[in-house]
């Protein structure tokens, strides 16, 4: 474990802090809520007693809209979260360390290969994450798992990802909750521009009751990825 020459809070975002290293470099991070256990390669470091893990915004797409100037991040301290598309847990540990032991962090992955290794290697280390194996397409399968939530953040890289959410939200997001969609473009359209992509999907949640409050481009962190922060009234 390395050592930090300066941890300070985030300016604007609860539950997200600046590391500064002894190398004089700058990154994001989180407080680690699993001390001594790492998810996905990333580096620890110790300062005044607590454990910090640096978020790679090359693996999260949620750091990557951070660090390009994102101006909320509606994911907080003790917020409850159902996350559709968790892997193997990258961006959701870190979205754990965030809402901290009084939140909750409902983890929703259809693939059971990657469903094992989110389950032993990082929901066996954290009590505030609940794996789902399940496919967020027929929401009603795990309604009885899953409470009313202040946030979801969805990054399944599917076609319709924009109705899966908003068919997600209408069972389970609180009124004035929010949503955070990671879109993809080519993984909904080939034949089509990324910009007609991610109008049409940005169009889908207007219609399904979305105030659009923040659009931002993840280049250079990820090619080819916009990420969608808005509001739900039911
Ligand atoms: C791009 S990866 C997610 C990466 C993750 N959000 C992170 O930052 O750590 C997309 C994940 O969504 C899962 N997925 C795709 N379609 C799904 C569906 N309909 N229901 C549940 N999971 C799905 C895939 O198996 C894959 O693990």
């Amino acid at each position: 474990m390395g050592v930090a020459v300066k941890v300070a809070p985030h300016e604007k975002f609860l539950g997200i802090y600046w590391v500064k290293l002894e190398d004089g470099t700058k990154h994001l991070a989180t407080l680690n809520l699993a001390p001594g256990r790492i998810v996905y390669g990333e580096k620890l470091v110790a300062y005044k007693g607590e454990e910090y893990r640096i978020w790679d915004p090359y693996r999260s797409k949620l750091a990557a809209a951070i660090l390009n100037g994102l101006q909320t991040v509606p994911i907080k301290p003790e917020h409850k979260v159902l996350y559709l598309g968790a892997a193997t847990g990258t961006t959701s540990s870190h979205v754990s360390d965030i809402v901290g032991c009084k939140g909750h962090v409902y983890c929703v992955e259809f693939a059971p290969r990657v469903m094992r290794e989110l389950i032993s290697n990082v929901c066996a280390y954290r009590p505030n994450m609940s794996p789902i194996l399940a496919d967020a397409r027929f929401a009603e399968n795990y309604r009885m798992l899953v409470e009313t939530v202040d946030d979801i953040y969805c990054d399944i890289a599917q076609p319709e990802q924009a109705r899966i959410l908003a068919d997600n939200a209408d069972m389970f997001l609180a009124s004035g909750g929010h949503i955070m969609l990671a879109i993809k473009s080519q993984s909904i359209d080939v034949t089509k521009a990324p910009s007609e992509i991610y109008r049409q999907e940005i169009e889908v949640l207007k219609k399904r009751g979305f105030k659009i409050t923040e659009v931002i481009n993840l280049e250079p962190y990820e090619k080819a990825h916009m990420m969608v922060v808005a509001e739900y009234t039911k």
